[in-house]
C-alpha cells in the first residue's frame, strides 16, 4: 500500500518512540559514557552488579524483598521470558497463559514442546481473569501460571483481591508465578506495585525491562528476579546456566538500566497523563461507533475493541478491510489467541490525540459502511 502512496498508521506495535516518546536524556548520557569509557567488552553473564543491585533495591522498595544473586539482566523481557521458560518446562509440560494472550508466551512454548493452555479474561469482568477457569485448568503436568499485570492486550489492570487469589492458587498447586510486570510503571493512577510485594515468600518470578516505562524499547535492556522461595532455587542455577550460554546482554545498555532505576523519574508522570488522556479520547469514540464496544483501559497503551460482525465474517477480515480502506493498521483478536469471529482487535493509541480523532473517524466511516452488508 505504501508503494502505491497510500498512507499506513501504524498502531499495530507497542513502540513508543515511534510516537515521539522518547527515553529521558540521562539513561542516553548512560550509555554514551559507558560507551565512551570502554565498557566494551562482555560483562560477567547476569549483569553488571551495579545493575543488579538497582533491580534488587527497586523491588524491596516497592515491597518484594529480592536478592541481587537472583536478579539477572536481560536482553529485554522478552529474553529473560525465554530463559525461564526454557529453564522451567520439559517438552509436554503445561503453562496457564491468558488469553488474549501476549503470543511471545505460546512461540516460546510451541519451541520448547511444552504446552501453552489457555485461561480466560473477560470483558464482561474489565478483563479480570476467570478464577474458576484457571483452577479448572490445573493437572500434574502444569508447572507455571503466567499473570500480565498490567496487561497487553487489554489495558486492564486486576484489583488486589484478584492478584491474591492468583497468588494463592499458584502456591497451592505448587506452580511458579511468572509476573509479567513491563507496564508495571504505566498505571494511570500511578505505579502498579508488583504482584510479589502481596505475598512475599511466594514463587513469583518478575520481569520488566526500559522498554516501555522507560521509552527505549529498541535497546533490548530488562531484567528477571527471581523471589526468595527455596522452590525456585533450582530455577536460579538453570537461568544461570542459560545466561552462561548466551554471555552476557548488551553491555552498554546495562548502564542505562542503573541510571532508570536510581535516576529522575519524572517523565514517567508527563507520560502517564499523556496515556490516560488518549485512554479517555479512546474509549468515548470507540464506543460511540455503533456496532463496537471497549472496555476503558487503566494502563498503559492499548485497548481491545469488539466489533459485531456479521455471521461468516472473521476479525482478521475485518482488520485488512480497514487497513485497505482507510490506511489504519491493527492487529485482530485472534492474533491474541481470541475465537476469530468474536470481531476483537487492539488498537496502540500512541498517536496524538489529533490524530487518534482522525482515525476514530476513519474507522467509525469505515465499520458503520462494514456492518451494513
Ligand atoms: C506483555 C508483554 N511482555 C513482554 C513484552 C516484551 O517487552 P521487551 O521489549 O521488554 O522485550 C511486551 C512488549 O510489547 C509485552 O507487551
Amino acid at each position: 500500500m505504501e508503494a502505491a502512496g497510500q498512507t499506513v498508521r501504524y498502531l499495530n506495535v507497542g513502540n513508543p518512540p515511534a510516537f515521539g516518546f522518547q527515553p529521558p536524556a540521562h539513561l542516553t548520557e548512560a550509555v554514551v559514557r559507558a560507551l565512551r569509557d570502554g565498557q566494551n567488552g562482555y560483562s560477567a553473564s547476569p549483569g553488571i552488579a551495579p545493575a543488579r543491585d538497582a533491580v534488587a533495591a527497586e523491588y524491596t522498595r516497592r515491597g518484594w524483598p529480592v536478592s541481587s544473586n537472583r536478579v539477572f539482566i536481560t536482553a529485554g523481557t522478552s529474553e529473560g521470558i525465554e530463559l525461564v521458560l526454557s529453564a522451567l518446562v520439559d517438552p509436554g509440560g503445561e503453562v496457564l497463559v491468558p488469553t488474549p494472550t501476549y503470543p511471545l508466551y505460546t512461540a516460546v512454548l510451541a519451541k520448547i514442546g511444552a504446552r501453552p493452555v489457555p485461561y480466560r479474561t473477560d470483558p464482561a469482568r474489565d478483563w479480570g481473569p476467570d478464577l474458576d477457569h484457571v483452577n479448572s485448568l490445573v493437572t500434574p503436568a502444569t508447572r507455571a501460571l503466567v499473570v500480565i499485570d498490567p496487561n497487553n492486550p487489554t489495558g486492564a489492570t486486576y484489583p488486589a483481591v484478584t492478584r491474591r487469589a492468583l497468588l494463592d492458587l499458584a502456591e497451592r498447586h505448587g506452580l511458579a508465578l511468572l509476573a509479567d510486570e513491563v507496564y508495571g510503571d504505566l498505571g494511570y493512577d500511578g505505579p502498579v506495585a508488583p504482584l510479589g510485594s502481596l505475598a512475599p515468600n511466594a514463587a513469583v518470578i518478575s520481569f520488566s525491562s526500559l522498554s516501555k516505562g522507560y521509552l527505549a524499547p529498541g535497546w533490548r535492556a530488562g531484567w528477571l528476579a527471581i523471589g526468595r522461595s527455596s522452590r525456585l532455587d533450582d530455577v536460579v542455577g538453570a537461568v544461570g546456566k542459560l545466561a552462561d550460554g548466551r554471555l552476557c546482554s548488551t553491555v552498554p545498555m546495562q548502564y542505562a538500566v542503573v541510571a532508570a532505576l536510581e535516576g529522575d523519574r519524572s517523565h514517567q508522570d508527563a507520560f502517564r497523563v499523556a496515556l490516560r488522556e488518549r485512554a479517555v479520547l479512546t474509549t468515548n469514540a470507540l464506543n460511540a461507533i455503533p456496532g463496537v464496544s471497549c472496555v476503558a483501559p487503566r494502563a498503559a497503551f492499548y485497548v481491545m475493541p469488539k466489533v459485531d460482525l456479521p455471521p461468516g465474517k472473521t476479525d482478521e477480515e475485518y482488520v485488512l478491510a480497514l487497513l485497505r480502506a482507510t490506511g489504519v493498521l491493527c492487529v485482530h483478536g485472534s492474533g491474541f489467541g481470541m475465537p476469530a469471529a468474536d470481531g476483537f482487535l487492539r488498537i496502540v493509541f500512541l498517536a496524538s490525540p489529533r490524530e487518534l480523532t482522525e482515525i476514530y473517524e476513519l474507522m467509525g466511516a469505515f465499520t458503520r459502511e462494514y456492518l451494513r452488508v
